[in-house]
């Protein structure tokens, strides 16, 4: 499903953020990503969800490869990629629902239907009660549940979480990574990306470990 093969980064300086990278993810699988802050994690999501692209080797996300993706097929695949981030990114203008209803008014889909979608989406993360709330009314846990349900809204076949849990007081990331933990029992894929090591031992999943752009260590799949 998603294929990384000898992918090497470099921003400019010639700075390898990352070096000859290969790495495979199957359908529905969990994976975390870790090592420490400047090895590399977020410039390999980047690079699944095609924000950026390899300067060398290649990414294939969905039978899309980045050797050959044209610039229009970029949103396309990108609709079927849930991202969050630790920022959670939300409209500080808009309330909740108006936040996830958002991520499926730009792909033009009827107003009736996005509705529905969005009240399940708010029930799958429980933040349902807080529809009318604006971001700055809410926890750092529950703007991670919005910016969840808005990720989830559009049906994603993977969900790549940035540093999800970076902003959120310990009892609120347990919580939002059961969260992930049950969307991905669901069916999702999860690859989520984290320097915070010791969350691993509540989910014991396959684990790779970047350090300085390289991929050290892959425990492969745990089920
Ligand atoms: N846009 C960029 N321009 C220049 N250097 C970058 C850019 N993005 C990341 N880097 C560098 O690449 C390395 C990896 O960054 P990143 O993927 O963000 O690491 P992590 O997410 O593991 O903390 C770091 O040294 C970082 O400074
Ligand atoms: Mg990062």
């Amino acid at each position: 499903m998603i294929e990384i093969k000898n992918v090497s980064k470099v921003f400019q300086k010639n700075w390898y953020a990352l070096r000859d990278v290969s790495l495979k993810i199957e359908k529905g699988e969990f994976v975390f990503i870790i090592g420490p802050s400047g090895a590399g994690k977020s410039t390999l999501l980047r690079l699944i969800y095609m924000d950026i692209l390899p300067d060398m080797g290649e990414v294939i996300v969905a039978g899309y490869s980045s050797n050959t993706i044209r610039r229009h097929e970029i949103p396309i695949l990108r609709r079927k990629i849930g991202v969050i981030f630790q920022d959670f990114k939300l409209l500080k203008d808009k309330n909740v629902y108006e936040n996830v209803a958002f991520a499926l008014e730009v792909t033009g889909t009827p107003r009736r239907k996005i509705k529905e979608l969005v009240l399940k989406a708010l029930a799958d993360v429980g933040i349902s009660h807080k529809r009318n709330a604006f971001p700055y009314q809410l926890s750092g846990g529950e703007q991670q549940k919005v910016s969840i349900a808005r990720a989830l809204v559009r049906e994603p076949f993977i969900l790549l979480a940035d540093e999800p849990t970076g902003n959120i007081d310990p009892e609120g990331s347990k919580e939002i990574l059961e969260l992930l933990k049950e969307i991905n029992t669901k069916g999702t894929a999860v690859v989520m990306a984290t320097h915070q090591v010791d969350l691993i031992k509540y989910f014991p999943r396959r684990v790779v470990k970047i350090e300085e752009g390289r991929i050290v260590e892959d425990t492969g799949v745990r089920p």
